[in-house]
């Protein structure tokens, strides 16, 4: 798989996709979001992929936000197509039913939060800083923004950072709960890869379906989630996973799981 703007390198069942502009500070242009949902596809369907790291290039920036030379020629149309194409992907990583981390090591701001946010879990070197500036630019977040982070940081301090567009960093944005753990900066990507790996020993069933019914049940009454969590646990008690597992533990063994 080669890309105009991404690197991506799957090395034992762990894709690592890299946002490659680092002279852009990983900015998010077109072909940045066209490359994303050509890798977003592809890494789904490969068998081979269990899992996505998600990074930016060079030492300064994950992303820091949508292209804004860009957003300097868009009109009231092509602007709203934009932002449903750039969500069309965000929202397809979100739901390619393999765990994604995003590995944020430096600026994300704007898109790059945005894009940040889709992914299942968060975790920042100290360098990190995050931020919603988009209405210093005269205009409102468009991959997400407005709707992802109150459902992460809650609504009071999601229109704290939408609002004053305030740039937080890495200890903040884990206080606030944006992020769920700050690291070095030159151990980020190892500690990524090792909490992939902690994911990737566990049931894939029951990773996968733990991921929906959190992805899905969000959108639900509480009633109607429960139910979805009680069809997912009846679901795994098919699964020769769900046998191995208990089986293991009773034996004092550790598990081998072949996601089935
Ligand atoms: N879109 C397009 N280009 C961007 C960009 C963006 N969102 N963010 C940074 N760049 C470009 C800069 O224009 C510059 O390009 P140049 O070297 O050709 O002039 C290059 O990346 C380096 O950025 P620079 O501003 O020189 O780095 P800095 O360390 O002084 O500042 C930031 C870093 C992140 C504070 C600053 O680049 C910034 O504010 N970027 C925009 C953030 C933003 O508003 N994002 C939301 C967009 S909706």
């Amino acid at each position: 798989m080669t890309y105009q703007t991404l690197l991506v390198d799957v090395k034992d069942g762990v894709a690592t996709v890299t946002v490659n502009r680092p002279d852009k500070l990983n900015a998010l242009n077109d072909q940045v979001v066209a490359d994303l949902r050509a890798a977003v596809a592809a890494l789904k369907a490969d068998p081979a992929v269990k899992g996505v790291i998600l990074t930016g290039a060079g030492p300064k920036a994950f992303v820091a936000g949508a292209d804004i030379g860009d957003l300097a020629t868009q009109g009231v149309l092509d602007g709203r197509e934009r932002a449903l194409s750039g969500q069309a992907v965000l929202n397809a990583l979100e739901t390619m039913g393999k765990p994604v981390l995003a590995a944020v090591n430096g600026f994300a701001l704007g898109g790059g939060c945005e894009l940040a946010m889709a992914c299942h879990i968060r975790i920042a070197g100290e360098n990190a800083k995050f931020g919603q500036p988009e209405v210093t630019l005269g205009i409102t977040p468009g991959y997400g923004g407005t709707q992802r982070l109150p459902r992460i940081v809650g609504k009071g301090r999601a229109l704290h950072l939408l609002l004053s567009a305030e740039r937080i960093d890495a200890q903040e944005a884990l206080r606030i709960g944006l992020v769920t753990k700050v690291v070095p900066a030159d151990q980020l990507m190892a500690e990524a890869e090792k909490l992939m790996r902690t994911i990737l020993a566990n049931g894939p069933v029951a990773v996968a379906l733990t991921l929906e019914a959190v992805h899905q049940g969000l959108e639900m009454t509480l009633a109607e989630g429960l139910r979805l969590e009680a069809n997912a646990f009846g679901l795994v008690a098919s699964t020769q996973d769900m046998k191995e597992g208990l089986t293991a533990f009773l034996e004092k063994r550790a598990a081998r799981f072949e996601g089935k």
